[in-house]
């Protein structure tokens, strides 16, 4: 099979495939390829975090014209997976320079499909592009074709929890992959100090708790195959389900808009975290570490793409506010822009990149340490006679 992720997820998603069962595993670029059974294919779709598709290769050729692709795909055997009185649908990515345009491929994959199930049937399955029976999946590299049943049908990112969104929310996908590079063990108190609609707070508390990242979700397109295994499904899904626990650390949450507030607050009721995650009204710039254990810090803050007052402002405020009140606290942030980034007066110790839909990102990671105080502390401690 095939799992498709963003760019810079590809070993996130070949380590959690191996996890959880896979085997011949190969990273390519935003895919990784696998072996796994049925079994493996639900339990694939259900647990991984950072998968956006799951495609299972049914029918690979190679075709040099239109000619020759129209006859292959004419005389494959469609009828262990499509009926004449299902819906189907057929995405296509084409490179290369025998076929260009991706739309016309599926156009031709779609012609084959209907006139053999005509001569064959004398009806035809209807196209539904938005909610069809079957989803096919056609990845075409010059000659070579591949042939792919959509085993996930909506992208993997719906996860089914968040039903409000905020400006710019982030993909649940990236979320979950952004916190797991940022080392985050799943037991230090974590927060997101600007956290809209509340993405990474549910994904962190998701992980925390080992919860399937798909649970929510209310179907996969397999569920609609010919070889459905109901029974299997849930089996998988209650052993999952075994595993389950309750997070070490806090996960909590500001936001200072109000409206931020309902969205994370209603998502959260939604992921059925209400009980282990904590969202507040406040700005971050008058906030204070509470305690002194370890904090992980994680946020999407504004990129300055819409009108949100002075952006380098901002970004300044936000450095301030680290250096000032969070001592011992593992910051990390993502922003596409690149110029603000510049006024946190901080430098970050790694930098990541990634991409944030269309807009090229850094994820950067700015360790804070122990207060002045406490080293001036310490240090008039070791000034002191020992008692020894
Ligand atoms: C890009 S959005 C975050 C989106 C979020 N990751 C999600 O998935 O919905 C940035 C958020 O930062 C909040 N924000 C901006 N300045 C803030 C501040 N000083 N304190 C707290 N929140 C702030 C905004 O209200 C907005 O909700």
């Amino acid at each position: 099979m095939l799992a498709k992720t963003f760019f810079g997820m590809e070993q996130l998603l070949a380590t959690e495939l191996k996890k959880l069962g896979a085997t011949e595993v190969f990273e390519g670029n935003r895919l990784i390829k696998f072996k796994g059974d049925k079994g493996f294919m639900y339990k694939a779709n259900l647990c991984l975090r950072n998968a956006l598709k799951i495609l299972k290769p049914i029918f690979e050729f190679r075709a040099d014209n239109d000619i020759v692709f129209y006859e292959k795909l004419y005389n494959f055997d469609w009828k262990d997976i499509l009926s004449p009185d299902e819906t189907f649908a057929i995405d296509s990515v084409v490179h290369g320079n025998i076929f260009t345009h991706s739309l016309y491929v599926s156009q031709r994959c779609k012609d084959a499909i209907v006139d053999r199930f005509k001569k064959d049937y004398g009806k035809r399955p209807s196209v539904d592009t938005l909610h069809p029976d079957i989803r096919l999946h056609l990845h075409i590299f010059n000659n070579k074709c591949s042939l792919s049943l959509d085993t996930s049908g909506r992208s993997l990112h719906h996860r089914g929890y968040r039903s409000l969104t905020n400006i710019a929310p982030i993909n649940e996908v990236l979320a979950a992959g952004i916190i797991q590079l940022s080392g985050w063990d799943e037991r230090t108190d974590f927060i997101d100090p600007m956290c809209g609609s509340g993405t990474f707070l549910i994904e962190a508390a998701m992980m925390a708790c080992k919860i399937p990242a798909n649970l929510n979700r209310n179907e996969f397109a397999f569920e609609k195959w010919k070889d459905w295994d109901e029974a299997l499904f849930e089996k998988i899904k209650s052993s999952q389900l075994n595993r389950v626990v309750s997070p070490e650390g806090k996960i909590y949450g500001f936001d200072k808009a109000p409206s931020a507030l309902e969205k994370s607050t209603t998502n959260i009721k939604n992921a059925g975290l209400e009980d282990f995650i904590k969202v507040n009204r406040a700005n971050f710039f008058h906030s204070q570490k509470m305690g002194d254990t370890p904090l992980h810090l994680l946020t999407n803050p504004p990129y300055g793409e819409r009108l949100e007052g002075d952006i380098n402002e901002l970004y300044k405020n936000f450095g301030d506010t680290l250096k000032r009140s969070y001592p011992n606290t593992q910051a990390w942030m993502i922003s596409s822009n690149f110029e603000a980034l510049k006024f946190i007066g901080l430098r970050p110790s790694r930098k990541i990149k990634l991409f944030n839909g269309k807009l090229e990102t850094r994820l950067c990671f700015f360790p804070i340490y122990e207060g002045t105080k406490k080293i001036h502390k310490l240090r008039n401690e070791d000034d002191k006679p020992s008692k020894n």
